[in-house]
């Protein structure tokens, strides 16, 4: 069996000003998190002969991967966080405040919204389509780097979630979630490696 490893990226400064998108570095936190990873990785894949590194190509998933040394890197736009169109950059509280009825529609059907100019859930979960054919074709283990919404689409898939659960799964920061592909099924375990 093989491991499929996915996690978010370290925390942003945007995560620590509670705004959405934007294409921000990490703080200190997430930068401690980063070596962590590292450690972490380096001691779960010590014995695998390949593996790789997947992130989004976003800074703040390439600065997650950059303390990881010893493995190819590949950075996929479809792994990029779900775009806000016009509500990139802002708080949920701004948008609610300023647009109240996006932030309802929102509320309301959070797999079908789609933001202003931006992507919805339905359209995240398409455009992952293309990473979970090659997880799936890969014989060796692969680090995935990558944010909240895409993790959703992926862990779903691989833990075989209803769609409309999606846009509701927990995928904290700091935490490794391992899936063991093996021929009885998927197996999960969690790391939480810091706060
Ligand atoms: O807040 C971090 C973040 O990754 C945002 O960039 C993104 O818009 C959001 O999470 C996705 O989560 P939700 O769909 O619950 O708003």
């Amino acid at each position: 069996p093989r491991p499929i490893l996915l996690t978010r990226h370290g925390e942003s400064l945007d995560n620590v000003r509670g705004r959405i998108g934007g294409d921000t570095v990490l703080s200190e936190a997430g930068e401690l998190y980063a070596k962590k990873l590292a450690n972490f990785v380096e001691k779960r894949l010590k014995s695998e002969r390949t593996a790789s590194i997947w992130t989004s190509t976003l800074q703040r998933a390439i600065l997650t991967a950059s303390p990881i040394v010893g493995f190819p890197k590949i950075q996929w736009r479809a792994l990029d966080e779900i775009y806000a169109g016009v509500c990139d950059g802002m708080s949920y509280e701004e948008i609610k405040r300023n647009m109240p009825e996006e932030y309802e529609s929102r509320e309301k059907d959070k797999l079908r919204y789609r933001y202003p100019r931006g992507e919805s859930y339905l359209d995240v979960i398409q455009r992952s389509e293309p990473v979970i054919i090659e997880l799936e074709r890969q014989r060796a283990p692969v680090v995935v780097i990558s944010h909240q919404a895409v993790l959703r689409a992926l862990y779903a898939y691989f833990a075989d979630r209803p769609l409309k659960e999606i846009p509701h799964i927990e995928v904290p920061l700091h935490t490794i979630i391992e899936i063991q592909m093996g021929v009885t099924g998927v197996q999960e375990k969690r790391y939480k490696l810091m706060d």
